[in-house]
């Protein structure tokens, strides 16, 4: 039989694998994860890991591993169902006979219909009377009345109740208008509308779902924004502002906005490519999402000491994850929205160049740590000569190094053959901490015994694109079309892509269960587990995955040279005369 997908999640989140797992044996924190004497063989030391951020155990000893269901076939004898219904037991879930992973999917589709309705009941309040001042407001705020009909905006009325009683008289059910969050029950019991006399930007997901809101007050009521707060459609560290229409510009980057306002405004004066982080610090899942579309980003936020400091940050978490980005400074302490307003018909063209002056994340940083010191002191110079060349020691490209040292010499008037001197020091250093840390995880390549014909190096390689598919599911369209079965020469690794393949083709979860349904014993778990226990995903990211491909390709290239090397003159003779007889 098979089981809804949020079923099997939801088991497995009442189920935590460290809690069942700490009723069979002792478990012992271990950094980030635990140990304890294995279950399934017998040993003295300890070598039955539980990784709880990927939910799943390993004993380095017997090789058994998996997920809590695995855990719990294997150590009370019992099916996959048999073990789901114990599970189920354990935590007080129904198990479900068919109608259980059909509500919620009802659930879901009912708030997006909610959302919807609420936003066409926003955007119509707008253009009505009631929307007079609110109307005025945005054209006060220079949009256009096309762009208010782009991004759908609306206006909340000031009457708390407008919008549950127009939801409740279409015949919504009050569980799912409060699930939505679009309301709320006061302690006395009323149910109450979130957000009242203020302007509503739809927040629209990337399949054109409304599944939440931004409110911008318009009196001086706080907060001056009140999001939708999380709901099972949508979770704001998840989300981006305009990705809905961003993502089919066609251009080659993104731009990257703090504010609702600033986005539209920069749609408005042609820049589509334009989104914004929902006002949180920039998150992973945001990240994932906008790598899904560009390799580089234009960053574009605030000019004050926050929108700085927020820019040098996101730096680092877009070039760990394979993102170039380029830095738009606007001048005198200006938001995008405001640059625009301030120069009117001018504001495109001005734009425009200021994206083509946009410094490169290297030239940002260096500028920035210009402005805290003073050269012409002879401490400060020190110290920032030191912090200048800590940065220079992460550029790959010599030549590149070598330009910006002689920037650096000039400006300085210090020679230039001392500051590369000093650079290459802190190089080596580096490097050294890099070696130290081996980026991979440890359990990766463990098999490489069974499979003398390949290179350790290579056999990491192919685990680490499987595990990396496996745990960033929702980028995966993008890595299938540069992944072929072909690429991979252990056997297993090759199954186990095929197997993710057709799961993925199936819109299916990568979870262990699915995995193993796709012709795996479950003797394999342990294997499987194996690959994908110790990811780490501040480590492995798409440059890393570009790497690893690159490496693989050139090992099967050389291997086919190498076969080639391997006839005998004898072959080769007799190979030639078959291909001349062919010929004839
Ligand atoms: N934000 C938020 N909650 C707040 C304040 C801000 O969610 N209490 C988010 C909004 O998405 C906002 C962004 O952070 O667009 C940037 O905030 P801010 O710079 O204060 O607002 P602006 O976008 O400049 O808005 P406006 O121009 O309307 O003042
Ligand atoms: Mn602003």
């Amino acid at each position: 039989m098979s089981v809804s997908e949020e079923f099997i999640r939801e088991l497995k989140y009442k189920n935590n694998i460290s809690d069942v797992v700490s009723g069979y044996i002792d478990l012992k924190q271990k950094g980030k994860n635990l140990a304890g004497i294995c279950p399934f063989h017998i040993e003295k030391t300890a070598s039955f890991f539980i990784y709880p951020s990927n939910e799943s155990f390993y004993c380095f000893g017997c090789g058994k591993g998996g997920d809590v269901i695995t855990f719990i076939r294997l150590i009370e004898k019992l099916d996959y169902v048999e073990s789901l219904k114990f599970l189920c037991q354990r935590s007080n879930m129904n198990f479900p006979e068919d109608e259980l992973s059909n509500d919620s999917y009802k659930q879901k589709m009912a708030i997006y219909k909610i959302n919807r309705e609420s936003a066409k009941f926003f955007h119509n309040n707008l253009c009505s009377l009631q929307g007079k001042s609110a109307l005025e407001y945005l054209k006060k705020r220079n949009l256009s009345l096309k762009s208010i009909k782009h991004f759908g905006l609306g206006y909340s009325l000031e009457s708390k109740f407008s919008l549950v009683n127009f939801l409740s008289s279409k015949g919504y059910f009050q569980k799912d208008i409060i699930d939505s969050n679009v309301a709320y029950k006061n302690r006395s019991g009323q149910i109450i509308d979130r957000f009242s006399n203020r302007i509503m930007f739809p927040i629209i997901d990337i399949r054109g779902n409304v599944v939440g809101f931004g409110g911008r007050s318009i009196s001086n009521n706080n907060p001056k924004y009140l999001n939708t707060a999380d709901t099972i459609v949508f979770k704001k560290s998840d989300n981006i502002f305009a990705m809905n229409f961003a993502k089919n510009s066609n251009l080659k980057n993104l731009i990257l906005t703090e504010g609702y306002m600033d986005t539209i405004s920069l749609h408005q004066m042609g820049f589509t490519n334009t989104i914004a982080t929902l006002g949180t610090a920039l998150t992973p899942g945001q990240v994932k999402l906008i790598s899904r579309y560009t390799d580089e980003i234009i960053l574009c936020f605030d000019s004050d000491a926050a929108g700085q400091k927020a820019t040098l940050r996101a730096i680092d978490i877009f070039k760990q994850n394979g993102i170039s980005s380029k830095v738009i400074l606007i001048p005198s302490g200006k938001d995008p929205d405001e640059f625009i307003k301030y120069y009117k018909d001018e504001s495109a063209v001005r734009f425009k160049e200021l994206i083509k002056n946009a410094a490169a994340d290297i030239e940002y940083k260096l500028l920035n740590i210009k402005t805290k010191y003073d050269i012409n002191d002879a401490g400060d110079k020190i110290k920032y000569t030191s912090e200048i060349l800590k940065i220079l020691s992460n550029i790959e490209n010599d030549i590149e190094k070598d330009i910006y040292c002689g920037k650096l010499s000039t400006e300085l008037n210090i020679s230039k053959e001392s500051i590369k001197s000093q650079l290459s020091k802190y190089f080596k250093k580096i490097s050294k901490n890099k070696n130290k840390e081996n980026i991979l995880p440890h359990t990766l390549g463990y098999y490489a015994k069974d499979n003398q014909d390949f290179s350790l190096k290579r056999i990491k390689a192919e685990e680490t694109i499987l595990t990396y598919i496996i745990n960033n599911y929702d980028i995966t369209d993008n890595i299938l079309p540069k992944v072929s079965e072909n690429l991979f020469g252990v056997n297993f690794n090759k199954k186990l892509y095929s197997a993710l393949k057709t799961l993925i083709l199936n819109n299916r979860d990568l979870n262990l269960n699915n995995i193993l349904s796709e012709g795996f014993e479950v003797e394999s778990a342990g294997r499987i587990t194996k690959i994908i226990c110790d990811y780490k995903r501040e480590y492995i990211n798409k440059q890393v995955i570009k790497e690893c491909i690159l490496l693989i390709e050139h090992e099967n290239q050389r291997a086919k040279i190498k076969d080639i090397q391997d006839i005998n003159s004898a072959e080769l003779k007799n190979y030639i005369i078959t291909l001349k007889k062919t010929k004839q």
